[in-house]
């Protein structure tokens, strides 16, 4: 039997492209688009949306009884930088978002969860190399204390309720599609549209900050495939540790030289140096690996063609 899928939160960054692939795999009335404002034209264009606010737990449940809906991903969510200007907001929405969804699962009314968490569940105390699935967590920012909770909660409707829940933490994302709002590793998708543009980039982080991330190709097919394994092998029920690559603003303006050689990079660290110093440099995503088989495709270099040559057009 055909199922069917709503993205909450699908004009975002990760949303558009979620939901773009979705229909492509699963049929374009099958996969119902929701977000608070409407999105870019492919993503309006291709399919059912409703307009939806996540945090009304009645309108999220009309939606999903209306459609029949099996599964949600719910990509609706404030980003650390912004989060750390509206702590209360950030934790109603990042929270309550997540309960309504866990709710119509423990009731039966959905079978199938996917809701990202984030390399911010770590803190500075967190061993910064390869950091391990299971050590030191210890948030220090509003964005991260609502993700390192709404993994415990995902665990507990899992463990207590039987819930079939699936996350991974992921790095920050390298897109051109749809642009990131509100984040701090939204500066290596500015960069290319400032080098394409300008010729130059002020960065607001130092030239030193080593980052985990990753293109969003590998993003979607990473939250796919792991929606698509078996239950049984769906072992880690908070989330996934998940390795892209890992770089800073030098590496990356590097690698963009290669292709613009007269670019240039200035940095102007703001509040947001503290966020990213308090978050890991690279991931250990063994269990990722051997359970569900990840693996990433692209690394620095062939994000940064990626990216310059679809921007340019
Ligand atoms: N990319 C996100 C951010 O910078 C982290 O999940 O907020």
């Amino acid at each position: 039997m055909q199922k069917t899928i709503l993205i909450i939160g699908a004009c975002g960054q990760i949303g558009t492209e979620l939901t773009i692939e979705l229909r492509k795999k699963y049929g374009s009335e099958n996969v119902i688009a929701s977000d608070i404002r409407e999105g870019g034209e492919s993503l309006m264009q291709s399919g059912p949306f409703e307009l939806l606010d996540a945090t009304d737990y009645s309108a999220v449940e009309d939606v999903v009884m209306h459609y029949e809906i099996d599964e949600i991903y719910l990509m609706a969510a404030m980003l650390s930088a912004t989060a750390e200007k509206f702590p209360m907001r950030a934790w109603h929405l990042n929270m309550n978002s997540l309960f309504h969804v866990l709710n119509l699962a423990k009731e039966k009314k959905i079978s199938k969860v996917f809701w990202p968490s984030s390399i911010a569940v770590f803190g500075p105390n967190t061993p910064k190399e390869n950091t391990p699935q299971n050590t030191i967590m210890e948030p220090s920012t509003v964005y991260g204390i609502s993700k390192q909770s709404g993994e415990r909660w995902c665990e507990y409707y899992n463990k207590k309720y039987g819930v079939d829940v699936r996350s991974v933490r992921y790095p920050g994302l390298i897109s051109w599609k749809t642009m990131p709002g509100g984040g701090t590793t939204d500066y290596a998708v500015d960069i290319y549209h400032e080098a394409l543009k300008n010729g130059n980039y002020e960065c607001f982080l130092r030239a030193d900050t080593q980052l985990p991330m990753m293109y969003m190709d590998d993003a979607i097919r990473a939250t796919i495939s792991l929606m698509e394994v078996p239950s049984e092998n769906v072992k880690v029920r908070s989330s996934y540790n998940l390795s892209g690559m890992s770089f800073n603003p030098e590496d990356i303006a590097g690698s963009i030289k290669k292709h613009l050689p007269d670019f240039s990079i200035s940095y102007a660290p703001d509040f947001r140096q503290e966020i990213a110093d308090s978050w890991p440099s690279s991931i250990d995503d063994t269990l990722a690996r051997n359970e569900w088989g990840w693996q990433p495709e692209y690394d620095l270099d062939q994000t940064t063609a990626e990216m310059l040559e679809n921007l340019k057009k």
